[in-house]
C-alpha cells in the first residue's frame, strides 16, 4: 500500500533502540507497563522492544479494522514462530493461507454451539469428580491452589474429548510435559538469545524429554486407531480429525497434521479455561452480592439435581458471571498479529514487518465502553445489554474469521463447571491475600491464587 505523506507516527514512548522501553517491561511487567502508557499515548500506540516495534491496540473500532475489516493484512507470522516450532507445528492455531482455511472449514463442525453439546458428559461427569475431591478437602477446610485444582478438570475434560484418555496418571504428566513445552516456547520468545536448541543444557534436554513424550503417546493412540475397524472409532476428536475430508478434494488429513492438530486442541484448550474458572471463584470471592444472587439461581433452579442441556438454559446468570469473567480477566490478556503491508488505521502509519498487540484486558476496561469499568457486573451480559455494545468492546475470544475455535466448547464446560461446583462449594481467599497480576501469553497471579475449600451444604 501506498502510504499518504500526510499519515502520521504513532505516538509511544520514544526509547534508543528499544532499550529503556525494555528495561521498562522488565521492571513493570506488560500488564503494567501497557497501563501506563495508555493513560499517557491513548488507544494505540507504538513502544519499541529492542529490535521489534509492537503497536499497542486497544480501541474497539481499531480491533475491528484489524481482525474483520482488513484482517488480510494481519497475519500470523514471526511472531507465531516460537509456538510454531516447539508446539503445534502446523496445527490452526498458527498456521496461515490455503491451509488454515482448510483445517477450519475441516474442524468448524466439532465446535458449533450443538457440536460441543456432544462433549456435555463429559464435562459433566469430570466435574462430579471433582466434587468427590473437594468434598474430603472442605470437611477440613483445606487451602488448595485454585489454579491446579481447576486445571486438573480442565485438562482431564480435554483429554478425553480428544483421545478419550481416561488414566488420571496419563492426564497428569500429559499436562505436565505440554507445560514444560509451552513454559520452554515461552522463554525462546522472549529472550531469542538462549543457547542453541541442540545443546544439552538441562532446559533443552527438559523440553526435548517432554516432546517426545507426548509425540509418542499421541502416535501411539494414533497407530491403535488407525489399526481398528472405523465403524469401532470412539466418539472423540481424533476420530473426528481423522475421518474429516475435504469437500473440495476429498482428501483426509496427513499423520502429521492430525498430531499437530490434536496437539494444538489440548495446548489451547484446557489452561485457558481453567483460568477462566480460576478467575471466576477469585472475583465471585471478592464480590458477595454476586455470589448470594448466584447461590440463588443455583439452589432454585438445580437444587440437588445435576445440570443437563436444558436446566442450563435456565442459568443465566451462572453464565454470566463467566462472561464477567472473561471481561475483567481474560485468560489471553493479549494476542499478536503481523502487519503484512504497510496500512493506515486513524491517520497513523502502520509499518509491514510490526507486530499489532491486540489487548482485550485493556478494550475491557475501556471507560468508554463500559460504565463503572472495573466493577465486576454479570448482567452486563444480559441480552439486550449486549446488543447495545460496540461489537468489538469485548473479545476474550479474539474476533474476525480467527476467533477461537473452542469458545463455545469453553464456555459450555465452565457454565457446566460452576454450576455444579457453586452449588455445593463456596471458596474463600485468605484475609492478608493481595493478587498481583501479570500477563502475557496467558494473564496470571504472581503469588498464586490460594483458596480455603468450604462446603456450603
Ligand atoms: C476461556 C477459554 C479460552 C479463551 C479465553 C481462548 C482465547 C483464544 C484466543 C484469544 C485466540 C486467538 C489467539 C491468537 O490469535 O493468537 C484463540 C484461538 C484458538 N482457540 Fe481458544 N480460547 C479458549 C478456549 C479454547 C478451547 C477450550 C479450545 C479447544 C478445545 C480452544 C481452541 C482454540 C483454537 C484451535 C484457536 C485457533 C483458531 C484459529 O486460528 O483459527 N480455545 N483462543
Amino acid at each position: 500500500m501506498l502510504i499518504d505523506a500526510k499519515t502520521k507516527r504513532l505516538p509511544g514512548p520514544r526509547s534508543f533502540y528499544g532499550i529503556q522501553n525494555l528495561r521498562g517491561l522488565g521492571q513493570k511487567g506488560m500488564l503494567d507497563f501497557i497501563a501506563q502508557q495508555w493513560q499517557q499515548y491513548g488507544d494505540l500506540f507504538e513502544v519499541q522492544v529492542g529490535p521489534q516495534k509492537l503497536v499497542i491496540v486497544i480501541h474497539p473500532d481499531h480491533i475491528r479494522h484489524i481482525t474483520i475489516t482488513n484482517a488480510a493484512n494481519y497475519e500470523k507470522l514471526k511472531s507465531y514462530d516460537p509456538v510454531r516450532k516447539y508446539i503445534v507445528g502446523d496445527g490452526i492455531i498458527t498456521s496461515t493461507g490455503e491451509l488454515w482455511k482448510r483445517q477450519r472449514r475441516l474442524m468448524a463442525p466439532f465446535y458449533t454451539p450443538r457440536g460441543v453439546q456432544e462433549f456435555a458428559d463429559i464435562m459433566l461427569r469430570d466435574t462430579l469428580t471433582m466434587t468427590e475431591r473437594w468434598e474430603r478437602l472442605a470437611a477440613e477446610r483445606t487451602l488448595v491452589e485454585m489454579f491446579d485444582e481447576m486445571a486438573l478438570v480442565t485438562a482431564s475434560i480435554v483429554l478425553k474429548a480428544i483421545f478419550s484418555t481416561d488414566s488420571p496418571e496419563d492426564i497428569l504428566w500429559i499436562k505436565q510435559s505440554v507445560e514444560t513445552m509451552i513454559a520452554y516456547a515461552g522463554s525462546k520468545r522472549i529472550n531469542p538469545l538462549q543457547a542453541p536448541d541442540w545443546m544439552p543444557t538441562t532446559d533443552n534436554r527438559n523440553f526435548w524429554n517432554a516432546q517426545r513424550k507426548v509425540h509418542q503417546y499421541i502416535d501411539a493412540v494414533l497407530d491403535a486407531r488407525l489399526d481398528m475397524d472405523e465403524w469401532d472409532y470412539p466418539n472423540d476428536l481424533l476420530s473426528k480429525l481423522i475421518l474429516a475430508e475435504d469437500t473440495e478434494t476429498g482428501e483426509r488429513m496427513s499423520r502429521r497434521l492430525l498430531r499437530d492438530e490434536a496437539l494444538t486442541n489440548f495446548f489451547a484448550g484446557y489452561e485457558t479455561s481453567a483460568r477462566s474458572m480460576s478467575y471466576a471463584w477469585y472475583a465471585l470471592a471478592n464480590n458477595p452480592t454476586v455470589r448470594d444472587r448466584l447461590h440463588e439461581e443455583l439452589d432454585r433452579e438445580l437444587g440437588d439435581a445435576v445440570p443437563t442441556l436444558d436446566t442450563l438454559k435456565r442459568l443465566p446468570y451462572t453464565l454470566r458471571v463467566i462472561k464477567e469473567t472473561l471481561r475483567l480477566f481474560p485468560p489471553a490478556p493479549m494476542y499478536a498479529k503481523d502487519v503484512v503491508d504497510d496500512d493506515v488505521i486513524d491517520g497513523y502509519r502502520i509499518e509491514k514487518g510490526a507486530v499489532m498487540l491486540l489487548c482485550p484486558y485493556f478494550t475491557h476496561r475501556h471507560p468508554d465502553f463500559w460504565e463503572n469499568p472495573f466493577s465486576f457486573e454479570p448482567n452486563r451480559h444480559a441480552p439486550e445489554a449486549e446488543k447495545e455494545r460496540h461489537s468489538q468492546a469485548y473479545h476474550p475470544f479474539a474476533s474476525g474469521q480467527r476467533v477461537c475455535l473452542g469458545n463455545h466448547f469453553s464456555l459450555l464446560e465452565t457454565h457446566i463447571m460452576l454450576a455444579i461446583l457453586a452449588r455445593r462449594f463456596d471458596p474463600e481467599l485468605l484475609p492478608t491475600y493481595r493478587a498481583r497480576f501479570i500477563g502475557e501469553t496467558l494473564l496470571d497471579i504472581s503469588n498464586g491464587l490460594p483458596m480455603v475449600l468450604t462446603s456450603r451444604l
